[in-house]
């Protein structure tokens, strides 16, 4: 029986999938989450969100997609690891998952596909009132390429508003890569960088969590002081608050103890520190909570 049930969990707290039912909204990733769905109402064309690895891009992306999943009006696809080697195949991708009526041919060349693009983009936002998004998750790998094929797709516009919405979501990167494409870094309409959690927002994402598992008990699962402990070793970064979460109940389970104390959390991070797991300067950072 896994360690999750014995607890009187329904689902595993802390897994690292980007389960949108585990989002928690901290103030960061609301002000990322609305900021990015206003400019998509407006069809203001352009957000960019960048983060350090394990801040919460990829759940965020879920999450606005699960968003979009809901409003009728809106035709979404999302790319999740962007590597196109030329533009041919890029556009060819677009269309494809857009399912972007094509003329009839065994090989289109880039100006036809990119007419068919626009012709769709038009038919879709003009005529028939929709928004048509595109979300890209690990935007970094945008290789220059492709970045322009997106700077043009962003070119098609009524005089109201752009035709493609576009949410690049990457590490920081991604801020270099934009700069260096004239034309690209003027048209964002939102930006924004995710931040770690604060330690209050740490203890609510666990507890989050926790309640989202389907724990019933009113007792606190992880005390004050280990929530401390964590905040202080995590450094606020959501994925490394859930592995250590993990990792932490599965210890608890072992040691046959009820609650996560402090101790818990110096043990384990000590023995990771000792074999390598751990950065060692997160225990000599003594920050404030
Ligand atoms: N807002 C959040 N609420 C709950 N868990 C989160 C949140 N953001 C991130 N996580 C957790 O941290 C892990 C890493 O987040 P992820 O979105 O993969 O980060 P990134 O894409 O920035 O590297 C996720 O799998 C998820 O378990
Ligand atoms: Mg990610």
């Amino acid at each position: 029986m896994s360690y999750f049930k014995v607890l009187g969990f329904e689902k595993e707290p802390f897994s690292t999938s980007p389960d949108p039912e585990f989002f928690y909204l901290s103030k960061e990733h609301e002000i990322a989450l609305t900021n990015a769905l206003i400019e998509l109402r407006l069809k203001r064309g352009l957000s960019v969100i960048l983060g350090d690895v394990g801040t919460g891009k990829t759940t965020l992306s879920r999450k606005l997609v699960q968003e979009l999943k809901e409003r009728e009006d809106f035709i979404f696809h999302i790319i999740l690891n962007p590597s196109f080697e030329n533009e041919s195949l890029f556009l060819a991708y677009l269309a494809r998952n857009f399912e972007v009526p094509l003329p009839v041919s065994s090989s289109l060349n880039v100006l036809e596909l990119r007419e068919s693009i626009e012709r769709f983009l038009f038919q879709k936002g003009v005529t028939e009132g929709r928004t048509v998004t595109l979300i890209v998750d690990e935007a970094q790998k945008l290789n220059e390429m492709s970045l322009e094929c997106l700077r043009l797709l962003l070119n098609y516009e009524t005089n109201k508003f752009k035709l493609l919405q576009l949410v690049l979501l990457g590490q920081v990167e991604l801020h270099s890569k934009i700069m260096g494409i004239p034309n690209f870094f003027d048209r964002i309409s939102f930006k924004y960088s995710l931040n770690p959690l604060d330690y209050k927002e740490t203890k609510e994402l666990i507890e989050f969590r926790i309640r989202q598992a389907g724990f019933k008990s009113r007792t606190h699962l992880f005390l004050d002081e280990a929530v401390k402990e964590i905040y202080q070793h995590s450094r606020g970064y959501p994925r490394q608050i859930t592995m250590l979460c993990h990792r932490l109940l599965k210890q608890m389970v072992i040691k046959k103890k009820f609650v996560v104390d402090k101790y818990i959390v110096q043990e384990m991070v000590r023995d990771e520190v000792r074999e390598g797991w751990f950065p060692k300067e997160s225990l000599l950072q003594k920050s404030n909570y």
